[in-house]
């Protein structure tokens, strides 16, 4: 099996292009972000807080999450009801940032992930795919952007949902970079083998040729 790990911050088009490089080379897209916003909403929705570690490692006792693919597209379920249309608000956005912080979540969803990679050829996006759940990929990526152009393309893609502005877009960015990157367990990091593509100044189409190019040649070494 090929597995692709795409790692990089919040708003670096991540889920775009995996999703647009899966569908051309028929591997299969998982979307990691979604399964601790899962966590996230399962907890929100339940009252507790996302700052509550304490109300979390014991709400997780009753969580079931599953993975499944519905017309190609990648579905999320968390206590048998599908949330994968209720887990992209920036409420959902910041809990699950915090929730990912907490060791025992990530140790939760941990066998999930590398259960679905042993399985399929894999293009896995997230923060730590590269460097924990899937140290052994065949290929690495670094997604990046500077955190204005990310900014920018959340809220070209937000724009109009009420209470969203380009400011307060830019200061959730900002700040999930910093939870991200400076947790204790697993923080969001290029891994060393992992190529660093910074998509600033590219067109999705650019990086999605780029990205195809690297699994062909991925392809070839492995065959
Ligand atoms: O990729 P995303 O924006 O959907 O991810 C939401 C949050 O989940 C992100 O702020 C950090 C966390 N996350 C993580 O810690 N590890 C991953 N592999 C994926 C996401």
């Amino acid at each position: 099996m090929i597995n692709v790990a795409i790692d990089g911050p919040a708003g670096a088009g991540k889920s775009s292009i995996a999703k647009a490089v899966a569908k051309d080379t028929g591997y299969i897209y998982a979307d990691t972000g979604a399964l601790y916003r899962s966590v996230a909403y399962y907890m929100i929705s339940r009252n507790i807080s996302p700052d509550d570690t304490a109300e979390i490692i014991a709400a997780l006792d009753g969580l079931e999450i599953s993975l499944t693919y519905k017309d190609g597209q990648q579905r999320v379920i968390a206590a048998g009801e599908d949330v994968s249309d209720k887990i992209r608000t920036p409420e959902v956005s910041m809990g699950a940032s915090k929730v990912s912080a907490v060791p025992e979540v990530r140790t939760f969803l941990f066998d999930l992930q590398k259960k679905i990679a042993a399985e399929n050829n894999i293009i896995m996006d997230g923060r730590d795919i590269g460097t924990v759940v899937l140290p052994d990929a065949q290929l690495k990526i670094f997604l990046t952007a500077s955190a204005e152009e990310r900014a920018r393309r959340r809220f070209a893609e937000l724009e109009g949902t009420e209470g969203v502005t380009f400011e307060s877009i830019l200061a959730d960015i900002i700040k999930r970079d910093e939870n991200d990157m400076n947790r204790a367990v697993s923080p969001l990091k290029q891994a060393d083998d992992a190529v660093l593509v910074d998509t600033t100044d590219m067109t999705i189409e650019e990086v999605i040729t780029l990205l195809e190019k690297m699994i062909k040649e991925t392809e070839e070494k492995e065959s």
